[in-house]
């Protein structure tokens, strides 16, 4: 399946320069969805995992139903003020704006394999917040998975020693 073929790529949104990689024409295609998770569970199938994260909300759409498949449990990272129990938090920025991700502090174990996954990786500026907070509760990030890297941003970068899967590249 050529994934890209289900992506809507918009200029100029959010705002001028960014050309968006819209996910929603993908997920919306219930064959397409399927096979894109499946597609990514296979490129990280040589990884022991115990757990999934993923960063509101786009990494809900990927990391839930990738766990869900994997069997394994999923870890919401919110934005700050969103969680009820108690957190850690840590501030990031974005390609555009920034902001505050949380985890509850309890939400894994010392020595926990933990796969991070998202929709997309562009800066890097989110998923390097998210492995802060994975390794602050003593996790131990295994990799990290996106449907879509944007490689001239260069995340990867920002990523030092972890492995990174992506299914579509732009
Ligand atoms: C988007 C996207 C990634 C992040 C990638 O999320 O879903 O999480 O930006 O950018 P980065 O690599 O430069 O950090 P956004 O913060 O827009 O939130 P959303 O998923 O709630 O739309």
């Amino acid at each position: 399946m050529n994934f890209k073929d289900y992506i809507r790529v918009i200029p100029d949104f959010p705002q001028p320069g960014i050309s968006f990689k819209d996910i929603t024409t993908l997920l919306q295609d219930g064959p397409a969805y399927r096979a894109s998770i499946e597609a990514l569970r296979e490129l990280v199938k040589e990884k022991e995992i115990d757990l999934i994260a993923g960063p509101e909300a786009r990494g809900f759409v990927v990391g839930a139903p990738l766990a869900y498949s994997l069997g394994v449990g999923f870890i919401p990272i919110r934005k700050s003020g969103k969680l009820p129990a108690e957190t850690i938090e840590e501030d990031y920025a974005l390609e555009y704006g920034k902001d505050k991700l949380a985890m509850h502090a309890d939400a894994i174990r010392p020595g926990q394999k933990v796969l991070i996954a998202d929709d997309l990786l562009a800066t890097g500026g989110t998923i390097s917040t998210s492995v802060n907070l994975v390794r602050k509760l003593g996790g131990d990030v295994v990799g990290a998975a996106f449907l879509i890297e944007l490689e001239e941003l260069n995340g990867r970068g920002k990523l030092d020693g972890i492995d990174v899967f992506s299914l579509l590249t732009y």
